[in-house]
């Protein structure tokens, strides 16, 4: 059985069929990989989350975590990772004898007082404050990080329990980057702060994974520090024998390096830490971002050529993991829009899944095992979820694709479209979906053509199902809206504890395969 959905970003009629005159120039017939073998498999926690560890910046605003809806909406995207890293990874000092803010104590009661995750409803007093002062800590934030001058910060046991139980809760596995610049005489790496923290996890039995250092291309500008590769993968064998030394943590995992965008210092630094340390690690960790959220524009988002320095940067990555580790996984340890927060009024709104979605695909098909989004929730405009709460059209986007897009992917392409322009990606479906079974195929599509294009099944597959998942932004600010729409009802939450039904459009077989126009700057996929 062949069973098709489709899921669209944009506005635009539905027609089944071109007319007669644009019949020529604007379909695009597909070719579909369905025989033979899986073109390779991703993880099953392929999308993942981060938190940034700006959030702890001033370690009250941990405390947002407790937020139900929060959890509501977390949750909704397992099973996956929640990184816990970024700049602020390496300016974090845990002690374990400081006493809690106040804020940190009046919620980590509230909810010790409750099941281990039961849900409180609303909001506290304590938070509300909060809330009223984020946008103030917001602008510190993304000022200190513009700045590149870093304070530390201390964290508390608190702090790291109102964490591990986010994660927990909302059953994502959490990853806690370490600050690897603290050093013995600015040499080698001094875990003994590590070390106090370990201690801590280990006791309330924090099943939890590890990182060390973030971006350590750019030690030097963040703090005058400079550590090669070949250091740096010591500090990583380090911390092996460190976890080693723990029965809780002598399976658990350990990410690295978190390198950057893969510039020519930063690929000979990943190079010799590979070789160095490459063996203690489980996967390697790179970051990407297409563009700088400062000056980024809304043609960046629709640009092919922008998309394209994507699958650039992989290739440059995996040459060098398959001339040193070549077995290891790669994962994108934090990726995004925009770097410095995201660009403001883009990365927030529906545009953005333009350069979400194809990230997914491409990191898919050219072979990234897993992809950590910038953020889940926190400072700056690429959160999935804004300071009120409310999720923006990238999460419901990523609802979607955990929902319908399996791990198994296919091969695919189309004739009579610059394959750049019109940007076609196929998996299995995801088996877990109530609806669909082996055998369905998902398949989703970019259109960056400034026109109306039709897509076309080949022949022998015109006859088939197809369920259409149509995302069209709501609102008059139209591709720049924060609000978004599914087969034309408006996706909202129910209440903070329930999210509503992603219900399908059969399209039902015999439409000549003509699944869908794709009107300019629209994206959408099926499955089969
Ligand atoms: C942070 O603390 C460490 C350890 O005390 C110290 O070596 C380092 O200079 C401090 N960094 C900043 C930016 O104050
Ligand atoms: C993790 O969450 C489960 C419920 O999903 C809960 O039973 C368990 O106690 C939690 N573990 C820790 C260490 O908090
Ligand atoms: C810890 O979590 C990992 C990943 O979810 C899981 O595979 C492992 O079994 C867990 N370990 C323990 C001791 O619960
Ligand atoms: C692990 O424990 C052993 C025995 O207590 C100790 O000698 C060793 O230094 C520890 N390793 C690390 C990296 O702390
Ligand atoms: C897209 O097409 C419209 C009308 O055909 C035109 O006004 C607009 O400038 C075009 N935009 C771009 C980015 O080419």
């Amino acid at each position: 059985m062949l069973l098709l959905q489709l899921l669209c970003l944009l506005p635009g009629q539905a027609l089944s069929q071109p007319p007669d005159t644009l019949r020529e120039s604007k379909v695009a017939v597909l070719s579909l990989g369905l025989r033979g073998r899986p073109l390779r498999e991703v993880s099953p926690a392929f999308l993942s989350l981060t938190l940034d560890a700006s959030l702890a910046q001033d370690p009250r605003y941990v405390t947002f975590l407790s937020n139900p809806k929060l959890r509501t909406l977390a949750r909704a995207l397992s099973p996956g990772f929640l990184r816990f890293g970024g700049t602020k990874t390496d300016f974090l000092i845990f002690d374990p004898n400081k006493d809690s803010t106040l804020e940190e104590k009046i919620i980590w009661e509230l909810q010790v007082k409750q099941e281990a995750c039961g849900l409180r409803s609303g909001f506290s007093a304590v938070e509300e404050l909060l809330l009223a002062q984020w946008p103030t800590q917001e602008t510190l934030i993304l000022k200190e990080q513009y700045r590149k001058k870093h304070k530390n910060t201390t964290i508390t046991r608190n702090t790291v329990d109102i964490l591990y139980s986010f994660a927990n809760c909302s059953q994502l596995h959490l990853i806690f980057g370490l600050n690897a610049l603290l050093r013995k005489n600015g040499l080698q790496w001094d875990s003994s702060n590590a070390q106090l923290l370990l201690d801590y996890c280990a006791s309330q039995r924090y099943n939890m994974s590890w990182e060390l250092g973030n971006e350590p291309n750019s030690f030097r500008k963040k703090s005058g520090i400079y550590i090669d590769g070949f250091q740096l993968g010591q500090d990583f064998i380090h911390l092996r024998h460190l976890l080693n030394n723990y029965t809780l943590y002598r399976q658990s995992k350990l990410y690295g390096p978190d390198v950057g965008r893969p510039q020519k210092h930063t690929q000979k630094l990943l190079r010799s830490f590979l070789k160095s340390g490459g063996k203690v690690i489980d996967s390697v960790t790179w970051h990407h971002y297409y563009v700088n959220g400062r000056s980024a524009t809304r043609e960046d988002f629709l640009s092919p050529e922008v998309l394209d320095t994507f699958a650039t940067a992989i290739r440059d990555v995996l040459e060098i993991v398959d001339g040193t580790v070549p077995s290891k996984k790669v994962w994108l340890g934090e990726t995004s829009s925009a770097y410095g927060g995201g660009a403001p009024k883009l990365s927030n709104t529906y545009v953005a899944g333009f350069m979400w979605l194809d990230k997914l695909g491409l990191s898919a098909r050219q072979g990234i095992d897993v992809v950590m989004r910038q953020v889940f929730f926190g400072a700056g405009t690429y959160h999935l979820v804004d300071a009120n709460f409310e999720p923006l059209p990238d999460y419901w986007l990523s609802l979607l694709y955990k929902n319908l897009v399996g791990t198994k992917v296919l091969r695919v392409s189309l004739k009579g479209a610059d394959q750049k322009k019109l940007r076609v990606y196929l998996h299995c479906t995801n088996t877990h979906h109530p609806k669909y079974r082996e055998g369905d195929v998902t398949l989703f599509a970019l259109n960056l053509y400034n026109a109306t294009r039709y897509l076309q099944l080949p022949n022998d597959l015109s006859s088939k199902h197809v369920d259409e998942y149509l995302l069209l932004p709501h609102g008059k600010e139209n591709i720049l809206s924060r609000s978004i729409q599914l087969n034309g009802r408006v996706l909202r939450m129910v209440d903070d504890k329930m999210l509503p039904a992603l219900n399908e459009k059969p399209l039902g077989p015999g439409r000549n395969g003509n699944l869908k126009p794709l009107e300019s700057s629209e994206s959408f996929r099926w499955s089969s």
